[in-house]
């Protein structure tokens, strides 16, 4: 039997979608589906046809996807509609809205970084869903530090990993692992 063929295609800003796409792509290889990875800042998708499922990924930024990923959607958006299609970001807000039990703010995320964003490309994804990020102190510029500032007791009890000096992870592999078997199931 051919394996299905699954094209991961993600847009990054600060690295942490690259390491949750990687975590999916070993999943479902292990699954036995074939995967490919493209970085979209890194590489151009001339054509998606050949693929059974299309993983779309962003990391969130001033609550945006990345321009890649627009331009990605966009252009691709006819055939798309007709493919299997799954969608995720990478936040690094949701994490703190669960331990501050901001419930209304994570139902306003969840339809402004992925229903909505669906509904604009005319997608009907089989599966959306909102993993962690990662806050970099040291890259952070002062404005965004101020506001985050207060956040920063916080991260820890919110569940973020310190894995540098400042650079605080809200990643969680088991749910990423989860999520990508689930899709594994599905096709
Ligand atoms: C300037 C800036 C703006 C951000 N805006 C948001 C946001 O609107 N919503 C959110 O959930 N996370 C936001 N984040 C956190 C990012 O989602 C997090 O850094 C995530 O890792 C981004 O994905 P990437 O590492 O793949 O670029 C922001 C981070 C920075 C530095």
């Amino acid at each position: 039997m051919e394996k299905t063929k699954i094209l991961i295609a993600y847009g990054t800003r600060y690295g942490a979608t690259t390491g949750t796409a990687e975590e999916i792509a070993k999943v479902l290889q292990e699954e036995g589906n074939e995967v490919k990875v493209v970085n979209l800042k890194e590489e151009k998708v001339k054509n998606i046809s050949e693929f059974d499922l299309i993983i779309i990924g962003s990391g969130m930024k001033m609550e945006m996807w990345t321009s890649k990923v627009k331009a990605f959607s966009n252009k691709f958006s006819n055939e798309l509609k007709k493919k299997k299609v799954a969608i995720f970001v990478s936040s690094g807000a949701r994490a703190l809205m669960e331990y501050k039990n901001e419930h209304d703010e994570i139902e306003r995320i969840t339809k402004k970084y992925l229903e909505n964003k669906a509904s604009k490309y005319g997608l009907n994804p089989i599966s959306m869903t909102m993993f962690g990020g990662i806050w970099d102190y040291n890259q952070m510029g002062k404005i965004y530090r101020k506001f985050l500032d207060p956040e920063l007791e916080n991260f820890i009890p919110a569940g973020f990993k310190e894995i540098e000096p400042g650079v605080y992870d809200s990643r969680n592999w088991e749910e990423i692992r989860e999520w990508a078997k689930e899709l594994a199931r599905m096709i």
